[in-house]
């Protein structure tokens, strides 16, 4: 709990100061009736004083208690995607910029399933590394991450070849230009020097970043359609936002027959498989 604010102390003395300067003002009019109203409106400032402190007290410890319950489901996951990976070098970080390890345990988990050929990224980082290296272990597939941030592709370059990634993970440049999507200006991903060995059967949007403009994410679906192959899977990041569920309702819409699912996890995300 911090420390009063001014605002916060001027309550705490103003108050009773108020009902004791209004006792002494009616004093002379009604007496000892004047001490009554005075002593009333104390109680009625104190009720009020351990009411709130306990309610504040309890909106703490219930979200003390989340953030335990929250960690501990991100500790499993992390522990789950180590265990099955079994990384040679540590992984970067996860959560906060990165995907959450919910997210990335979903991935591993629908990549041993579904052994994609090929698995397309919107944004790079941890994400990236961790699909690599289940790509690796099923000695199938290969991953192209588009990112705009040359100093953050440079990190995540060197995070592939410390875990041995080299020809199963690439970053590729895409600065983010001004680009026309149905009719409506985005800065979005330069895709000159986008090739794929082949349609991606899952495509990650995690980028760019939601500061950009309003629905910053739109163009990932309707840009990257004609690399996709048919029934493929996207993953769309951080779906607990407005703006997210607004992208991938569009989505659906404009892809008739394709499936919309939210998965409830830390950050939220919405998983659409295309027909
Ligand atoms: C929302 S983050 C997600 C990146 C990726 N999906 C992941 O899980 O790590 C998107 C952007 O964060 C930036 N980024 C990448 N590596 C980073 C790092 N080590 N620190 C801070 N930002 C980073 C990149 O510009 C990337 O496109």
């Amino acid at each position: 709990m911090g420390r009063m604010n001014l605002r916060q102390w001027s309550v705490v003395i103003g108050v009773p100061a108020m009902a004791v300067l209004l006792g002494l003002v009616l004093q002379p009019w009604i007496g000892s009736g004047a001490i009554m109203i005075t002593m009333g409106l104390l109680s009625i400032f104190l009720a009020f004083l351990v009411i709130e402190s306990r309610n504040f007290g309890l909106g703490l410890f219930e979200r003390q208690v989340k953030e335990v319950r929250s960690n501990y489901v991100q500790m499993e996951a992390l522990l789950a995607i180590h265990s099955t990976l079994k990384p040679a070098a540590p992984l970067p970080p996860t959560r906060f910029w990165a995907a959450s390890p919910d997210l990335l345990r979903e991935l591993v988990t629908h990549i041993q399933r579904h052994r994609p050929t090929c698995v397309l990224e919107v944004s790079s980082g941890t994400s990236t590394v961790v699909i690599g290296l289940c790509l690796k272990q099923l000695g199938t597939g290969r991953v192209v991450a588009l990112e705009h941030d040359p100093h953050y592709a440079g990190i995540t370059r060197r995070a592939i070849a410390d875990h041995g990634l080299e020809g199963i993970a690439t970053v590729l440049d895409a600065p983010l230009k001004e680009q026309m999507v149905n009719g409506e200006r985005y800065p979005w991903y330069d895709l000159s020097t986008l090739e794929l060995v082949s349609p991606a059967d899952l495509l990650v949007v995690d980028g760019p970043p939601d500061t950009l403009r309003s629905m910053a994410r739109y163009p990932a679906l309707p840009m990257l359609a004609g690399h996709l192959a048919r029934g493929a899977r996207v993953l769309l990041d951080d779906g607990g936002r407005s703006d997210e569920r607004a992208i991938a309702h569009r989505w659906a819409a404009e892809h008739p027959g394709s499936t919309l699912d939210f998965l409830p996890l830390e950050a939220g995300a919405w998983s659409l498989r295309l027909p």
